[in-house]
């Protein structure tokens, strides 16, 4: 009675990822950014990503049996991403995970990439269900209560863009390298958040909805303005600017999140847990504040190492353990989503 050894593939935006799994042991994690190939454009381009995932997928696999110690046969069920996702990619991993499980006759199961996520939690931490979920990096940023592999409820998240994008661009108008989120989180712990006046945008109307577009637009035109006034920007400006933005983002994450944990503990769960992962959980000072709200509630915070919580196969492979506990099996009918909403 051996939990079976489970190799999991991701391919749905620009990491082509394998890993092999064993209940919660993870026996290996193999994840081949792309970054590279697409820093010339200022995005992921699809095409380019989609060819890579082709590529790179079969040596991914080949590594992660490699740094596990296994061989293709004693693999004993495949999960892969079914999406959402980038439709090219998702269907170079949807792909070949039935080729792996038809020729080695073992179950094929197909898993939401935002399910994934979401269940990390309980790879890493003796997490039990319903657990509030905080998912917020450069591609997502959505409040979820977990009650099971497949039993989701969203409360609200982004109406536009991600904080880490957001993050991001910030760094891009200040002329910071990228990633955004920790050169701004760098320069923030100089500088003094109530120099600018920054917005809060949705903060004023009910639910757990979150927008940071407007405050890229905030950011763009204090530069702007400072520019203009003074012909560039000082050191100093550029830590205001960053504490400033960093103090935006924090207060509109931490008002959120203290609405969904009022709504969470609504259910009265058993053991309340509240979650956060993603690249932006990287981030101290919003950390911190997400902490001392759980203090407050008294509900246990859990933040899942970041190469879990960053797009890899372990989380696949978990999510596909969870759901082929759960009786979940698919054919050689599954199909790549390109949208697929929790
Ligand atoms: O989860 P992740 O690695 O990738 C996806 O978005 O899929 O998240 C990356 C994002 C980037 O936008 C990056 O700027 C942001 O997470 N990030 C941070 C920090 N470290 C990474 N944002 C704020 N503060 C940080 N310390
Ligand atoms: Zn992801």
């Amino acid at each position: 009675d051996r939990p079976p050894l489970i190799l999991g593939l991701e391919s749905s935006c620009d990491d082509t990822a394998a890993a092999l799994l064993r209940g919660r042991e993870v026996l290996s994690s193999v994840v081949m950014g792309q970054a590279e190939l697409h820093a010339a454009f200022g995005g992921v381009v699809p095409e380019i990503a989609a060819r890579a995932h082709a590529e790179k997928l079969d040596l991914a696999v080949e590594r992660a049996l490699e740094d596990a110690g296994v061989t293709l046969p004693q693999v004993e069920a495949v999960a892969v991403t079914a999406g959402p996702g980038l439709i090219g990619g998702v269907l170079s991993g949807v792909m070949l995970g039935k080729g792996i499980a038809a020729g080695l006759d073992v179950p094929l199961v197909g898993v939401n990439h935002l399910a994934g996520h979401a269940l990390t939690p309980r790879l890493t931490d003796d997490l039990t269900y319903p657990y509030l979920m905080l998912l917020v990096s450069g591609g997502h940023c959505q409040f979820l209560i977990v009650r099971g592999p497949q039993d989701f409820s969203r409360l609200g998240g982004t109406i536009d863009d991600a904080p880490g994008e957001a993050f991001d661009k910030t760094a891009r108008i200040l002329g910071l390298p990228q990633p955004g989120g920790p050169s701004v989180e760098a320069e923030a712990a100089g500088g003094n958040a109530r120099r600018f006046a920054l917005p809060r945008p949705l903060l004023d109307r009910p639910g757990c909805d979150l927008s940071f577009s407007g405050l890229k637009t905030a950011m763009l035109r204090e530069r702007d303005k400072l520019v203009a006034a003074q012909g560039g920007l000082h050191a100093q400006d550029r830590a205001d600017l960053c504490a400033a933005f960093q103090g935006a983002v924090r207060h509109v994450l931490a008002e959120k999140t203290r609405r969904a944990l009022a709504l969470y503990l609504e259910e009265a769960p058993e053991v309340p847990a509240f979650a956060i992962a993603g690249g932006v959980a990287a981030n101290g000072a919003i950390r911190s504040a997400m902490e001392s709200l759980c203090a407050e509630h008294g509900v246990a915070f859990v933040a899942p190492p970041l190469r879990l919580c960053t797009d890899n196969a372990a989380m696949i492979a978990y999510a596909g353990s969870e759901l082929l506990a759960a009786g979940e099996r698919h054919g050689m009918d599954l199909a790549a989503r390109p949208r697929w909403p929790l």
